[in-house]
């Protein structure tokens, strides 16, 4: 038996004001597009925007059913919808703003894990890291270089 040991890395920002501005843009997308999100059943509302190795930026929100779990995280409504309109191009970078209706978020809040699944397997597809950044409706910014830093042991597609 050995152990090991995994490190991740991240950045934390004190407030966009310290983003560069492309990534200020990004966040000024998702925020826009977090007031599409259908999230009539949990109040709670995501917008996730990313940046292509091109410069476009595309947005999506979450989007829920009366059937609880059909809805889409709003990570993948973009991600789905990158790949659908442009599958040739790189993603540089995806930026999230989430937050409750009932309060007011003030930590960062993180991807889920279904959504860092599927960030993952754009990352090997298209065999370079995806920057990740996510906050709540205020406070910090984290930032981190690749989904594996939020994802040890990743499920790939190498395994099938
Ligand atoms: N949600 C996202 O859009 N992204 C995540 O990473 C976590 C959760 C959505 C799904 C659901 O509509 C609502 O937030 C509450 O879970």
């Amino acid at each position: 038996m050995k152990e090991i040991k995994i490190c991740s890395n991240f950045k934390v920002f004190d407030s966009a004001d310290e983003l560069n501005d492309t990534t200020k843009l990004l966040f000024h997308e998702a925020q826009k597009v977090r007031n599409s999100a259908y999230s009539v059943y949990s109040g709670f509302s995501v917008g996730a925007a990313v940046l292509l190795e091109n410069g476009k930026i595309l947005s999506g929100s979450n989007q829920e059913n009366a059937s609880y779990p059909l809805g889409l995280c709003a990570e993948r409504t973009v991600l789905f919808y990158a790949n659908s309109k442009f599958p040739d191009i790189k993603i540089k970078e995806i930026a999230i703003i989430a937050g409750s209706v009932r309060k007011v978020n003030e930590e960062p809040v993180a991807p889920c894990g279904a959504c860092r699944q599927v960030i993952s397997e754009f990352q090997t597809n298209q065999n370079s890291d995806i920057g990740l950044y996510f906050k709540g409706q205020r406070g910090k910014i984290i930032y981190t270089n690749s989904v594996n830093n939020l994802l040890p042991f990743k499920f790939d597609k190498a395994f099938l």
